[in-house]
């Protein structure tokens, strides 16, 4: 059966096109007027006094580590109940990932899992907002203050999602982003570093860009250093995204609301928090959990149902300490039982900028029958 309602979707219009096609008439491809623009409006739009602009979302964490000096043997304490760019980041600088727990409510990092994980190796923190649900950062940043971590905010999922009133990505030492087609905005693929610190932004500059120093010799190299430029094509795409954000966002917290409407009353799920208290969420994904009684075997009979029907769903997130990757790999795990529990439950619906009421009907009532 052909796929007749996708997982996601981009949302892009005339203005996204004209933007490109702007950039394609002109010699400069890379490092140009773009870049500046785009780094601009987004430090602005989240609050932080510097942004670098890069390739991908893993590419941001890998120079937020590599740029907060995480060096090879030291901790960073991170979700299991992620995307697997998060440990692999820890691992590309030689650093030992330590899954935490997380809160069954929110699917974020749960504060006491972080404290129990902490030893005197223990270097940096990273805070996913799961979903773009923002994580408890008061205790969080209250934790990495106490035992002088880095806190990293991966906020790959929630652009324009706020804890108390702040944007996410601006309150930790540094803050990613990633723009992949799924994502609030999308670059085609293309990510984002912000920070208000200016020593953190020097590094992270001149780290994806092979080593340089900004005003230096194209053939000099202060460091071992890295091709994480994102092209000029990507950053006017991404310039008139950030231009709808407020439409795109509102879309997203539209769709959410349809699909709550529709499901709230059914004894079958769990359904995400629509409202929390420290913050506002930017939609990334709606993902339901099956009631405490299924097995991970009943969501893939499920998720197998409503694929049969040409509507496409995802298992948001299999854990990473499950992952054949992290089998060998170097890692500590700490009681991962919410991980563990919620990760065979959960199930991502299509969510999309332009998803159509009757589109969440049909989505909602395969769903319903499925598990009957
Ligand atoms: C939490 C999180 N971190 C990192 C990434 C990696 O971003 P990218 O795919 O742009 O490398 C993603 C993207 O899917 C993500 O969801």
């Amino acid at each position: 059966m052909p796929i007749r309602i996708p997982l996601s979707a981009p949302d892009i219009t005339e203005a996204e096109i004209a933007a490109v096609t702007a950039v394609l008439r002109t010699p400069r491809l890379s490092l140009g007027d773009e870049l500046v623009e785009f780094e601009s409006a987004l430090a602005q739009f989240v609050g932080a006094e510097h942004c670098a602009a890069v390739s991908s979302g893993t590419a941001a964490l890998h120079l937020a580590l590599l740029a907060t000096g995480i060096q090879p043997g030291d901790e960073v304490i991170v979700p299991s109940f992620t995307f697997v760019a998060v440990a692999n980041a820890v691992r590309y600088v030689g650093a030992i990932p330590v899954f935490a727990d997380i809160d069954p409510a929110t699917l974020n990092l749960a504060p006491a899992s972080v404290e129990a994980a902490i030893t005197p190796r223990t270097r940096a923190l990273i805070a996913v907002h799961t979903f773009g649900v923002p994580a408890p950062m008061s205790d969080l940043l209250e934790i990495a203050r106490r035992h002088e971590l880095k806190l990293i905010e991966d906020a790959c999922e929630s652009l324009g999602g706020e804890h108390h009133g702040r944007k996410l990505g601006s309150l930790g030492h540094a803050g990613v982003f990633g723009f992949y087609p799924n994502k609030q905005i999308t670059t085609g693929e293309g990510g984002a570093l912000v920070t208000s610190d200016p020593e953190i932004a020097r590094r992270a500059r001149m780290l994806r860009n092979q080593g340089r120093r900004a005003t230096g010799d194209w053939f000099e190299h202060e460091e071992i250093g890295y091709n994480y430029r994102i092209s000029e094509i990507n950053c006017a795409l991404g310039i008139a995204q950030l231009r709808r954000i407020d439409e795109i966002l509102a879309k997203r917290a539209n769709a959410a609301q349809k699909y709550f409407a529709n499901l709230q009353n059914n004894s079958n799920l769990h359904l995400p928090p629509m409202q929390i208290a420290h913050g506002t969420i930017s939609w990334f994904v709606y993902v339901v959990r099956l009631a405490e009684r299924f097995r991970a075997q009943d969501r893939d009979r499920v998720t197998a149902e409503l694929l049969s029907r040409g509507i496409a769903c995802g298992r948001y997130f299999a854990p990473i300490h499950r992952q054949r990757a992290y089998r060998d790999a170097p890692h500590r795990c700490m009681d991962l039982q919410v991980t563990e529990s919620v990760a065979a439950r959960t199930l991502a619906l299509p969510f999309f900028n332009q998803i159509s009421s009757e589109q969440v009907d049909e989505v909602c009532s395969a769903l319903r029958d499925a598990l009957l």
